[in-house]
């Protein structure tokens, strides 16, 4: 009775080594929580390449690929789940432009960001694409069922 499968559509969000340098973590789960986003997974960690390989497999010609990585490799990244109804497209339009300097105010990149090689955060681009990183980044035992929130365990 969780209510109908749309409104359990999840996405993978990750705080960048800038974003945790600059003491945005809270920031940025405050406006998920407020949207009313629920959070299922949260993990903090020093992003392996082989981790960063496969989510970045799609740009591995680009030649701003080996500054990516690096950027993404400089310091502890945090990678979470928000789960509710259409949070793909919503995540997408709360972050703002990837180009820093495109991103509108009131947006996480137009409010806390300059520039596209330091923008703060990432969000999966389409539902597949969430699919594919939730399962790159988290093992299933890791995000939470929220029908199980707050119900006391009886056993
Ligand atoms: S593309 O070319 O359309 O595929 O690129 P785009 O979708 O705009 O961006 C894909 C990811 O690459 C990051 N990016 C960069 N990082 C560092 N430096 C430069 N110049 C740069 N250009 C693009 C961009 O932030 C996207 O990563 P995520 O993690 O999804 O934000």
């Amino acid at each position: 009775s969780g209510g109908p499968s749309w409104t359990q559509e999840r996405t993978l969000v990750a705080v960048k080594p800038d974003g945790v340098q600059r003491r945005l973590i809270g920031a940025v789960i405050q406006r998920f929580e407020r949207r009313g986003f629920k959070l299922v997974g949260m993990k903090m960690l020093q992003a392996p390449e082989s981790i960063l390989a496969e989510h970045y497999q799609d740009l591995q010609r680009k030649p701003f690929y080996p500054a990516l990585i690096s950027y993404m490799s400089s310091g502890p990244v945090v990678a979470m789940v928000w789960e509710g109804y259409n949070v793909v497209r919503a995540s997408r339009a709360m972050i703002g432009h990837t180009d820093s300097t495109e991103a509108a105010p009131g947006t996480i990149r137009g409010d806390f960001s300059i520039h596209i090689s330091r923008n703060i955060i990432h969000a999966s681009d389409s539902v597949e694409g969430a699919q594919r990183e939730i399962q790159l980044w988290f093992q299933s035992n890791e995000l939470v069922n929220w029908a199980d929130v707050g119900h006391h365990s009886s056993s």
